[in-house]
């Protein structure tokens, strides 16, 4: 069979979850509370519904049929996390048994299915007990995170060959520390600079946790949601904004994992505006000698900028957006569920982006995906029929094709989600998964997309 959109011979194809979002059991097996547990207890109004982690998807019960599931439906790959606060309750003390039989029995069974696990270390969830000693503000923790990450590198390293250090760490900054939507809630631009700082010492340290370990064939990344930044015209002081855009929110974390420093800009910007972070002697050192192998790309939308109208407020707290407005461009194509903006074209300008300033890093896209509130509506002979959602990942996929085809390194496609999940604080108001999931019994059903993802990547690509 003639397949239009082919793509490169052992390609990727899987989705990703983690772990707050599917396991539930979030006060069994031992677990240790984290921040969702904790801001759910003490504001569930902020969680739509207000519905919390403690069930969500089940996977810590039902992961024997999710892993079958998956295997219907055509995985080569998946991508799970391991919750730090399940592993080591406290986060630094002892290591929970039971924790250490559950996830060895989930890479078991994905790999006797023929699955191979990409494990994430860090996805939003900071143990509670962390937390009180300031999260990623505090070098303690820091600490502990490079002993949890290189527990986890002995433990299961003998069967996990990709790891990675952080999902998104960009988003618990913005989220935690400058937009309130993460716990703790805190605005202030300063110690979100040292938080994202933290972050990316800690990935630098869990990195070399990895290579002491040694783990044959084992390679190392981070996982990090690229927003393209575009500005509204070519004229100069829009230009200026997107690129300042694109310094916080993508650079920041990009050239340190890529590159091993910093980009001049932003430091320059910083100091400017006495933003600085606290560092250590050592710390350029240790992020020039521990830079990634592979890099995560999660895609959903574009960042459309434009100059400043109005000077900000100097009263007002310092914030990213005192150098740019953001920009609705007129006729943009929304999922308007979710409120972000379709542009499958992104996909692409990251990935050459990618292969022009970042070395052709070994890539894969790790998140991809559309929410959409109310699926029920499209019930048809008991299935979900997401048309919308086989359209967005094929678009999407077309244009990562061409990037490939041009020569960016790119390995794989693993969509969000596997099954509907819990959002952080959406809660299961959009639904992102290939298997749809009844609430109330927690049963299974695959999606018309379900179908349609088995065959693309049994093909190792589709036909228009
Ligand atoms: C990514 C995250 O930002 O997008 C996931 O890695 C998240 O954890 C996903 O669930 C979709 O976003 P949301 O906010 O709609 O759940």
């Amino acid at each position: 069979m003639t397949v239009q959109y082919k793509f490169p011979d052992g390609f990727w194809w899987g989705s990703a979850v983690s772990a707050t979002q599917i396991e539930g059991a979030s006060r069994e097996g031992g677990k240790g509370l984290n921040i969702w547990d904790y801001w759910y207890e003490k504001e569930p109004d902020r969680f739509f519904n207000g519905v919390g982690p403690d069930t969500t998807s089940d996977f810590y019960h039902r992961y024997k049929e999710d892993i079958q599931l998956m295997k219907e439906i055509g995985h080569n790959t998946f991508r799970f996390s391991i919750s730090w606060s399940r592993l080591i309750p406290d986060g630094i003390g002892e290591i929970n048994k039971q924790a250490i039989q559950f996830y060895n029995d989930v890479i078991d069974e994905m790999l006797a299915n023929h699955i191979k696990p990409f494990v994430n270390l860090y996805h939003f969830d900071m143990p509670l007990e962390m937390q009180k000693l300031g999260g990623w503000e505090s070098r303690e923790v820091v600490e502990a995170y490079a002993r949890y990450a290189k527990t986890c590198f002995t433990l299961f390293g003998d069967r996990v060959k990709k790891w990675f250090t952080h999902n998104e760490p960009i988003v618990p900054v913005e989220g935690g520390y400058l937009y309130d939507f993460h716990y703790p809630n805190i605005v202030d631009f300063k110690k979100a600079v040292q938080v994202a700082y933290h972050t990316i010492i800690a990935h630098a340290k869990a990195i070399k946790e990895f290579r002491s370990v040694q783990i044959p064939n084992g390679k190392i990344g981070i996982i990090l949601n690229l927003t393209p930044s575009y500005p509204r015209s070519s004229h100069p002081a829009d230009i200026k904004a997107a690129e300042i855009a694109d310094l916080f929110f993508n650079r920041s974390f990009l050239d340190p994992a890529v590159k091993g420093k910093y980009p001049e800009e932003l430091i320059a910007l910083l100091k400017e505006y006495d933003q600085m972070p606290e560092v250590e002697e050592g710390d350029r050192e240790l992020l020039q000698s521990n830079t990634v192998d592979i890099l995560g790309v999660n895609y959903y939308q574009p960042r459309r900028v434009k100059a400043k109208s109005h000077l900000p407020n100097p009263e007002s707290p310092f914030m990213p957006e005192w150098f740019f407005d953001n920009y609705e461009m007129p006729g943009r194509k929304m999922n308007p569920y979710r409120g972000w903006e379709i542009y499958e074209k992104g996909i692409y300008d990251i990935m050459v982006n990618i292969k022009e300033n970042y070395d052709n890093i070994e890539s894969f896209i790790s998140e991809n995906g559309m929410g959409v509130e109310g699926e029920e509506r499209f019930i048809q002979d008991d299935m979900i029929n997401d048309d919308y959602r086989i359209q967005f990942v094929k678009e999407h996929l077309k244009w990562l094709h061409k990037a490939i085809e041009e020569g960016a390194n790119v390995k794989g496609y693993h969509m969000w989600t596997f099954m509907d999940n819990w959002s952080w604080s959406n809660a299961y108001k959009n639904r992102y998964g290939f298997i749809s999931i009844d609430l109330q019994t927690q049963k299974r059903t695959p999606k018309k997309s379900a179908y349609w993802i088995k065959e693309t990547s049994q093909n190792n690509g589709f036909t228009e």
